[in-house]
């Protein structure tokens, strides 16, 4: 029987899809397996379901000398050494779109959170401080008919900028092309990233981690930002050097950020820790009950597919089919 490696317990609709055709091993741990673990557990096995903090590397790959498809329970794929795959004929798939509207969601909630000070906030509440209305109390910045910039108008950024109808925004973006359908619904405007960030009241991040985003955004490209400026991540943490962005918050050349990812996750600069005007979240984009389900229910998917001699329905590396 085929035989599949599961490395965290994902919701059982995706694996009960499985269950009649397939082998299934998953692990129940409760945590992440170590490197040598998870190398152990991959011998032999012809698939495998993958998280984000899960390295898929040359180890991994001259491990698991049988793996045929790999996918990964997460939209983005930089975990996985894509060239490796494709190279050694194996299928990678990702869970594009039905994260897409959670993520873009959390997004909002982290500009809402930066723009009126809610974290912050509920902490004073809660702490027995509120002692009657005063208007000077957590005073913010309003969102509706400022300037909304998105880095990366894919899926997300996409899904991102439409929420905003409801708030009358101006639309900047920057993307690899121009997305003509895009500008039409939402009359966004493509700028270059200078401009974006010059001209922006709002910066939200919806890139993918390549080497061309790595630290896209540093200290340069932070010092072009408003002192009102509100920058959101979503993403992947290392598009940003959180070095310089701690820096920046500290000093105040921007006035806050909202981050739910992290450059060396689960560390996260120590800095970043002690500032008031940053929020930060455990990246959380995903995490609605329904699109962990979903998630799961589309990584089956893409292995049935692979069983049924068909192309994986969200395969990542296309190029595999040339070779
Ligand atoms: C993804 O799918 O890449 C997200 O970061 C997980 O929430």
């Amino acid at each position: 029987m085929f035989k599949i490696y599961v490395t965290k317990n994902i919701p059982k609709e995706g694996l009960e899809l499985l269950k009649d055709k397939c082998d299934i091993e998953v692990n129940n741990l409760g945590r992440s397996l170590s490197k040598q673990e998870l190398l152990e557990k991959i011998k032999n096995k012809d698939a495998c379901i993958t998280q984000l903090t899960d390295k898929v590397d040359i180890d991994f790959f001259e491990a698991a000398k049988n793996l045929k498809i790999i996918a990964n329970y997460a939209v983005g794929f930089d975990n996985i050494d894509l060239n490796e795959a494709t190279k050694r004929k194996i299928f990678v798939t990702n869970t594009p779109d039905v994260l897409t509207q959670a993520t873009a969601e959390l997004a909002w909630a982290l500009l809402f959170a930066c723009a009126r000070g809610i974290p912050q906030a509920d902490k004073f509440t809660r702490e027995g401080n509120y002692k009657g209305w005063d208007l000077y109390l957590f005073l913010g910045l309003d969102i509706s008919h400022k300037t909304l910039g998105i880095i990366g108008a894919g899926r997300i950024g996409q899904a991102f900028a439409k929420m905003s109808k409801g708030f009358d925004m101006n639309i900047l973006y920057t993307a690899n092309s121009k997305k003509i359908d895009f500008e039409a619904q939402t009359n966004a405007k493509f700028v270059d990233l200078e401009t974006l960030l010059k001209e922006s009241d709002f910066v939200s991040i919806h890139t993918p981690l390549t080497p061309q985003t790595y630290h896209l955004i540093g200290k340069k490209e932070l010092s072009l930002m408003k002192k009102t400026a509100i920058l959101i991540n979503t993403s992947r943490g290392a598009v940003i050097d959180e070095k310089a962005l701690a820096e920046s918050l500290e000093n105040r050349q921007i006035y806050a950020a909202g981050l739910d990812v992290y450059e060396k996750e689960p560390i996260i600069e120590e800095k970043l820790k002690t500032l008031d005007n940053v929020v930060l979240l455990p990246h959380i984009g995903s995490a609605t009950y329904k699109t962990r389900i979903d998630m799961s229910i589309l990584a089956a998917q893409n292995i049935l597919d692979f069983l049924e001699g068909k192309i994986p329905r969200t395969l990542v590396n296309k190029d595999i089919l040339k070779t």
